[in-house]
């Protein structure tokens, strides 16, 4: 028996209804952030970000009942690192069985520069906000936005201000997808190291995928020693969005043989959510996204039918069921073969001798160079023709 020990478990803190929301157009109704939230609930996430409650009445009811309604989950509200923001943030989340508050600032020169702030006064503000928000509750995450782009000196300084005001979890945003996988591990490493009370925390890591990068970043930093991954359903976020909730519980999951921490998701789940989601935000999964697109455990080709035919881990290294999938779907093409033309005749209950098999297969070429892809009609048509149907 294995047993799972503070050190192999990574938890998942799920922000889809905060940075996930805040793509442009991918706004969600009241209910319809309540559905995911139960939905997160019952996979296994283990902190939801349910939403920036100072940004409008809306957010802060959708938290507010969120919390309320909360079973599992910690349930986390966003703030900026100013009293106002925290207590508004407080008022929400404080109906959670398990509540916590989310308190940032940009602490990189370019956000220093925004913000007016020197980097004392700065330190100064992280004392203040963060005790003031621990005075409220013992379960208080700190961010330094764009912390990759912050001076190396600056970003353990003041991750020590926040860690010694009474933060629990210091997040590492890479709030612009700027960073590559080497140095997102060695960030993590570097606070690890040289931060006074560093062991005392969690570190999380939370990736945005302008350079398409984001899952893997969030890895390197596990392997580095974050223990809380920040990430998104459909990898929904900001720009070109967050790390995919999706693809870092299956890559934990498939390569735990080199990557041997576990999460407590129930992976069977995704599917579900991921179509939920994508309804919800009105944002569409692309065909070929990894774990959950349409194509993610589709086949067309000849050579990967007939090889799935034969033994689905050929080309398969996951199995469809454990996101929640019936199975493996080989789509009739231009590409397809013989073997799996007559698999999908005898699934529709005509199994076709061999010869009988061969004038059908031609008239199949024929239509599939025509069309895209061939679906169950097409082919009784195509049998009628040639006379195996009636
Ligand atoms: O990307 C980012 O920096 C954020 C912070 C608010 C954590 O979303
Ligand atoms: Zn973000």
């Amino acid at each position: 028996m294995t047993t799972t020990s503070k050190q192999d478990r990574v938890l998942i803190f799920d922000t889809t209804l905060r940075d996930g929301e805040q793509s442009p157009g991918a706004t969600m109704s009241h209910n319809e952030k309540l559905e995911i939230a139960a939905m997160l609930d019952e996979m296994g996430v283990d902190i939801i970000e349910a939403g920036f409650p100072i940004a409008s009445e809306g957010d802060f009811e959708a938290v507010s009942d969120i919390a309320k309604a909360s079973k599992n989950s910690v349930i986390c509200g966003l703030a900026r690192a100013n009293f106002k923001d925290i207590d508004r943030c407080w008022e929400a989340v404080k109906h959670a069985a398990q509540p916590r508050i989310h308190t940032f600032i940009g602490t990189s020169p370019l956000h220093r520069d925004i913000t007016a702030l020197s980097m004392d006064a700065m330190a100064d503000q992280i004392h203040e906000t963060v005790s003031h928000a621990r005075n409220l509750t013992d379960n208080v995450q700190w961010s330094p936005m764009d912390a990759i782009r912050t001076e190396h000196d600056y970003l353990c300084r003041v991750v020590e201000i926040a860690i010694k005001a009474g933060a629990t979890t210091i997040n590492i945003p890479d709030t612009v997808g700027y960073t590559i996988p080497r140095e997102s591990a060695d960030i993590i490493r570097m606070l690890l190291e040289r931060v006074p009370g560093a062991d005392d925390v969690i570190f999380a890591t939370h990736c945005h995928n302008d350079l398409g990068m984001a899952t893997a970043n969030a890895l390197a930093a596990v392997e580095a020693g974050a223990r809380q991954i920040e990430c998104t359903i459909n990898g929904l976020g900001e720009r070109a969005g967050n790390t995919a909730l999706e693809e870092v519980v299956m890559a934990l999951k498939v390569r735990h043989d080199v990557m041997p921490y576990d999460t407590g998701i129930d992976t069977t789940k995704i599917m579900g959510i991921s179509r939920r989601v994508s309804q919800v935000s009105g944002f569409p999964v692309q065909f070929n996204k990894a774990i959950v697109g349409k194509n993610a455990f589709a086949h067309e080709s000849g050579i990967h039918q007939d090889g799935m035919l034969k033994n689905k881990e050929t080309f398969e290294i996951m199995r469809p069921q454990d996101i929640g999938l019936s199975g493996t779907s080989l789509p009739l093409g231009k590409h397809s073969g013989r073997a799996a033309l007559r698999a999908k005749l005898e699934d529709m209950g005509y199994p076709m001798a061999d010869n009988q098999l061969k004038d059908v297969f031609v008239r199949f070429k024929d239509l599939a160079d025509r069309k895209k892809e061939v679906f169950d009609d097409d082919l009784i048509a195509l049998l009628r023709d040639a006379g195996a149907a009636d």
